[in-house]
């Protein structure tokens, strides 16, 4: 097979526009100039994901994460993807490490990890509309046309990524989420959940685990100023968030006559202390390299998630029919949605349209097939979630 080799970090890489200014940026990504071949690409791309072509699939995932977890790490990672063009593979070759770090002794910042890393479809789209522009004709050229096809319509890219990793530890994380595990207990938003998935859904027996993402780092979120919920008790997002997926297992478990089902969580944030305490109530923290996670996902799956920083939905959709998602509600428009400059502490920036968590046309057809019920009513600790559960 042949392949189309490339490097992050200057190839296919968004084109820098250095000293824009944030409205010129806001009105180039808003208006960009379709010229035809940016209208071909475009409409190329658009006609392969009407085909039904995935972005992502799980064999693409594992064969990814095995290669990242070789020792030592390969230079190249050759990705197969289902967007190819001509039979042609996508080979990336890896980033370098970053920048040693002054501060530490010279050691690469430990927070700092190589990453796969999803272009949700409609930064496919922003990206193939921008990569043509007259501007950027000189930064692509070195790519045939078809490489230039497959490159901009392929849904993952491997960064080194820094996630801000906290530092407390064990003896200060734990009591704080005993603390937090207890309050979700005695709510009445956990005997609500429970209620509604322990009767009121009609959900498949043949269930065998809830698979999580992004519920956040129990350390990290001590770190921030507490606040308050309208209970009076402190908000302890992840906290609570990991407990009622416990719950979920405890009362599904219960319901179908069987050990509480196996819980497994996915989120580079997770600090040492967090995965100790997680593995000390049995839930499984799934390593890798970002993506394992969904490699997990399948019919007889649940899948959890409170605003992730990745676009959870649009992967699941590619990937599986799981048998019930709790995850953000369906909301997301495309119509009209713009880049904005606003003003924070005296300087301009942009706040981008899109969530990171966008859903899709393909996110909304998986919908059609599930009945949506309300999640209990707790924004503070969970966000604006529903639970979906699939239908017959
Ligand atoms: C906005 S925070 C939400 C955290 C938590 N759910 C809450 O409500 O406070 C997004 C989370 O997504 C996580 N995340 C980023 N990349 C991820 C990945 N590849 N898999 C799972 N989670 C990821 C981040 O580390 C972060 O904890």
């Amino acid at each position: 097979m042949s392949t189309c080799t490339y490097t992050t970090g200057g190839e296919w890489d968004n084109v820098v526009h250095n000293d824009e200014s944030a409205q010129a940026k806001a009105d180039r990504l808003n208006n960009p100039t379709i010229d035809k071949s940016t209208q071909e690409l475009v409409q190329w791309i658009q006609d392969l994901y009407a085909s039904g072509a995935k972005l992502w699939t799980k064999e693409m995932l594992s064969n990814i994460e095995a290669q990242l977890a070789q020792n030592p790490v390969p230079e190249a990672i050759s990705i197969r993807s289902r967007t190819q063009v001509n039979g042609k593979n996508i080979v990336q070759l890896l980033p370098p490490s970053p920048p040693v770090t002054n501060s530490g002794g010279g050691e690469i910042p430990s927070v700092c990890s190589l990453t796969v890393h999803f272009e949700m479809y409609q930064m496919i789209i922003e990206r193939a509309e921008q990569s043509m522009l007259e501007s950027n004709r000189e930064h692509y050229s070195r790519f045939t046309p078809d490489e230039i096809r497959m490159l901009a319509a392929q849904g993952v890219r491997i960064y080194f990524a820094t996630f801000g990793k906290s530092s407390i530890e064990y003896s200060k994380v734990k009591p704080s989420w005993v603390q937090a595990r207890k309050n979700w207990l005695n709510s009445s938003l956990c005997r609500e959940l429970s209620n509604i998935l322990g009767s009121t859904v009609s959900i498949s027996n043949a269930v065998t685990k809830i698979v999580c993402f992004g519920l956040g780092s129990l350390a990290t979120s001590i770190e921030n100023p507490t606040r308050m919920a309208d209970d009076g008790l402190p908000v302890h997002g992840p906290g609570t968030q990991h407990a009622a997926a416990l719950t979920l297992a405890t009362v599904l478990g219960e319901r179908f006559g069987k050990e509480p089902l196996h819980v497994m969580v996915q989120d580079p944030a997770y600090s040492e202390a967090d995965k100790k305490i997680l593995e000390e109530v049995g839930i499984e923290v799934i390593g890798g390299f970002g993506s394992l996670g969904f490699t997990h996902v399948d019919e007889e799956t649940i899948v959890f998630s409170c605003h992730p920083n990745i676009p959870v939905r649009q992967i699941v959709a590619d990937i599986a029919k799981p048998a019930a998602m709790i995850w953000n509600k369906g909301r997301d428009s495309e119509e009209g949605a713009e880049y904005k400059v606003f003003e924070r502490q005296g300087k301009e920036e942009l706040s981008t349209p899109y969530s990171t968590d966008h859903d899709s046309a393909r996110t909304r057809k998986l919908l059609q097939d599930y009945d949506e019920f309300d999640f209990p009513n707790c924004y503070s600790r969970f966000g604006d979630l529903a639970i979906y559960v699939r239908k017959g």
